[in-house]
């Protein structure tokens, strides 16, 4: 039987390897923060540049933007986030734990040890959830005792001061969605770009979440970066374009980052479990070696986030249809992407066992793996011809240049992460301007003119 694939083992790979490391590590490491390193930034960026590639490069119909991390602190208040973004915390009086009270009682209902039918499942109402935990004889996972403090709401945004002062007149926040860009310059984009419904607003960057209960590596952290779109259309055109962004997310992650099938499902969010503001919204999940964790959220958010901004700002943020000659307030799709979750996905389809040889490797697609070539010349005397041909196929790809240890090492290092193309360069070749290619999958290798290298290689990552 072939061995079971840990967390552990990829945290070590990703940490020796130079994909992630933990966070200021020198100053001592802060539990479940992490840095990325060459080859995992890298990784990161094409997965961000396959995403902008599909989604936006490819459509008609998306346009991005780079919002600021610190918007004005009253989008916060009109999106809910002040009042409503919070975790519903208790501590255990016995060993001191910290649970979240919504997510212990799930676990019994899940468990069938509870009717869930019984309550008014509102999961806001601290004082709700405070009756629940004693009704429901919820014990503390890890003693087993009832003795639980009140419930207390955590928000979960990280607050900063803006100006002088550091009382509550200069509170900020940084953004816990790049979202909320999206509807705030709604306006400006639909006037400035002249264009017509539907069409879709995106944005790649970070955004901040204090996390109660970061972890499982990358998985969930309190910096994370988020790919979103918030897709506007016509009310009654939203189901089709919902029908639409499952499709295009479903690809994404099958076909374009070549995510295992059997490794990713999609599902409805129950009716009684959806956010306040959505309609509708689906989950994909990818299947960890710690379990199923969300990768995406799809949401069909309505006009909720344009009406509170409206009501707010006091600003008409409605739409003109001209053809109909009516204004409305457009609904929202919204594919919502965490980046570092896909980059773990990633990682987690790449990594493969080599129990023959007591071995593990990244066997990346071509099209995300961090290094698309690499070069060494068969003897260091050879460096000055490898750094000609260097310098000519970095103008078009990501490479690495090797002249150090035996050819043997070099090859194991570069299998490790599986550079799929490696060019070796003798003298004999060389003086007939020719190279080796050695392709990492199968194994063979074809002589290759100098002049058509990057042609040919630039051919084979699609
Ligand atoms: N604008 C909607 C929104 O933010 P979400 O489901 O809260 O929805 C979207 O977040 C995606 O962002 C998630 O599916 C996940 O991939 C990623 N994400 C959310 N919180 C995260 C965290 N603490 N660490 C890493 N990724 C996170």
């Amino acid at each position: 039987m072939s061995k079971k694939v840990e967390m552990k083992d990829i945290v070590n790979l990703c940490q020796n390897r130079g994909f992630v490391y933990p966070w200021s590590e020198i100053y001592g490491w802060l539990a479940n923060s992490w840095d990325y390193g060459p080859y995992g930034s890298l990784l990161k960026d094409n997965i961000a540049n396959l995403w902008k590639k599909e989604f936006i490069q490819k459509r008609t119909d998306t346009m991005l933007i780079d919002a600021s991390l610190i918007m004005n602190p009253k989008v916060w208040e009109a999106s809910w986030h002040v009042w409503g973004f919070a975790d519903p915390l208790m501590d255990c009086k016995e060993c001191k734990a910290r649970w979240r009270a919504d997510k212990l009682i799930d676990n019994k209902i899940e468990a069938g040890e509870s009717e869930p039918t019984n309550y008014a499942w509102d999961k806001t109402d601290s004082k709700e959830l405070d009756k629940m935990v004693i009704d429901m004889w919820i014990e503390c996972p890890d003693c087993k005792s009832k003795n639980f403090s009140e419930i207390k709401k955590f928000n979960l945004m990280l607050k900063t001061h803006l100006w002088v002062t550091e009382d509550s007149s200069s509170v900020a926040y940084l953004r816990p969605e790049t979202a909320q860009g999206q509807f705030v310059d709604f306006v400006n984009v639909a006037r400035s770009s002249r264009r017509k419904l539907p069409f879709g607003i995106a944005q790649v960057g970070k955004s901040f979440r204090n996390e109660i209960t970061p972890g499982n590596f990358i998985f969930r952290t309190r910096e994370f970066e988020q790919m979103e779109i918030e897709y506007f259309v016509t009310p009654g055109e939203d189901d089709e374009a919902f029908k639409m962004w499952k499709e295009n997310s479903q690809n994404f992650f099958t076909k374009t980052i070549w995510l295992n099938e059997e490794n990713v499902r999609f599902s409805p969010i129950k009716k009684d479990e959806l956010p306040h503001y959505s309609k509708e919204a689906w989950d994909f999940d990818y299947l960890y070696p710690f379990g199923w964790g969300e990768i995406e959220t799809l949401a069909n958010r309505t006009d909720y986030d344009l009406n509170a901004h409206m009501k707010a700002s006091k600003q008409n943020l409605s739409y003109f249809d001209a053809v109909n000659n009516k204004r409305f307030l457009p609904f929202v799709i919204e594919p919502a992407m965490g980046l570092g979750r896909i980059t773990l996905a990633a990682l987690c389809n790449a990594y493969t066992i080599d129990e023959e040889n007591d071995r593990s490797y990244l066997k990346f697609e071509p099209r995300i793996a961090p290094i698309k070539v690499w070069v060494l010349p068969v003897i260091k005397k050879l460096w000055h011809l490898g750094k000609e041909i260097y310098s000519q196929l970095s103008e078009d790809f990501v490479c690495e240049y090797d002249e150090v240890w035996s050819i043997g090492k070099r090859f194991a290092r570069m299998d490790e992460i599986w550079v799929p193309f490696c060019i070796s360069i003798d003298s004999t070749n060389y003086d007939e301007w020719n190279v080796t290619v050695r392709f990492r999958d199968s194994m063979e290798q074809e002589i290759v003119k100098i002049s058509e290298l990057n042609e040919f290689i630039g051919k084979r990552i699609k």
